[in-house]
């Protein structure tokens, strides 16, 4: 196996961190790395921002669900899908007029150039946890930062067409977590198909989350009796859930103006 493919393999998610700083070159090494990405049309419809004061981080910690580990991080980036740059853009270059004098609409904004500057995002906060990796740095995503968005609109001044689509938090790993395992993943079977999506039956259920369910019997949240109604309750129809769907219909009712 290469480098690439070990590292990829030995990859953990990291929330607790060496007691050390990342030096700036250090930062923009993981920065470019970012934006090495593939980009929609090389539009790079996102930007980075890096978050560096105590103060805003310690209010993240409460606005993305109470998670302490964010107060800690010697770096914390969040990754904006950003149409609002090339909108600004098209208006200094004139492109409403040209489509007045063309007889062309001037189109709003969709949800389709939403969801494509959240795929450039995305993307490139996948190249900053690899370069950060490579590098000896550990990283966790935050997909909280889609959650109380007035808020954190009025904290980081986010115009109408940027959207915080999710955020990294990275420090170096401590010696003792290097030797962790992995997080296990399901077989690939499950994930991978060739040439048509196939919906699991009941028995494929069974085989698909038996490691799963034997290893957390016993250990679900009341009133659950299994792992899916355990599952349901700690993600999907928990409270920090309900508040990521009220802010992103919000974000989604600003981005298209109603
Ligand atoms: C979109 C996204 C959002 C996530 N949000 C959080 C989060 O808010 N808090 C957290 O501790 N981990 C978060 N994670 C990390 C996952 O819990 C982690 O990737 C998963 O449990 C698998 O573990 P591994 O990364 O160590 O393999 C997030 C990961 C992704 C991809």
């Amino acid at each position: 196996m290469n480098e690439t493919i070990q590292l990829l393999n030995n990859r953990k998610s990291l929330r607790a961190y060496a007691d050390r700083t990342i030096d700036r070159e250090t930062v923009d090494l993981i920065i470019n790395g970012a934006m090495r990405a593939p980009t929609a049309g090389n539009m790079m419809l996102y930007t980075i921002l890096e978050v560096t004061g105590k103060a805003d981080k310690e209010k993240l910690v409460k606005t993305c669900d109470n998670q302490p580990f964010i107060a800690e991080a010697p770096l914390v980036l969040i990754f904006l899908a950003d149409m609002q740059r090339w909108q600004d853009y098209y208006v200094y270059s004139g492109v409403p007029d040209l489509c007045r004098q063309n007889n062309q609409d001037y189109v709003d904004l969709q949800e389709s150039d939403l969801l494509l500057a959240c795929c450039d995002a995305l993307i490139a906060a996948q190249n900053a946890v690899i370069t950060a990796e490579s590098l000896g740095i550990g990283s966790c995503y935050i997909g909280d930062i889609m959650e109380n968005i007035e808020t954190h609109r009025a904290m980081f001044n986010l115009p109408r067409h940027v959207f915080p689509i999710t955020m990294l938090c990275f420090g170096y790993y401590k010696e003792s977590y290097l030797s962790q395992k992995p997080r296990s993943r399901f077989q690939q079977k499950f994930i991978h198909f060739q040439d048509t999506y196939k919906q699991l039956n009941h028995s494929e259920f069974k085989e698909m989350y038996a490691d799963l369910e034997n290893t957390s019997e016993g250990s679900y949240l009341e009133p659950a009796e299994n792992y899916g109604q355990h599952m349901y309750l700690r993600k999907t129809g928990a409270s920090f859930s309900g508040e990521m769907r009220r802010s992103v219909k919000t974000i989604f009712n600003e981005w298209l103006g109603k």
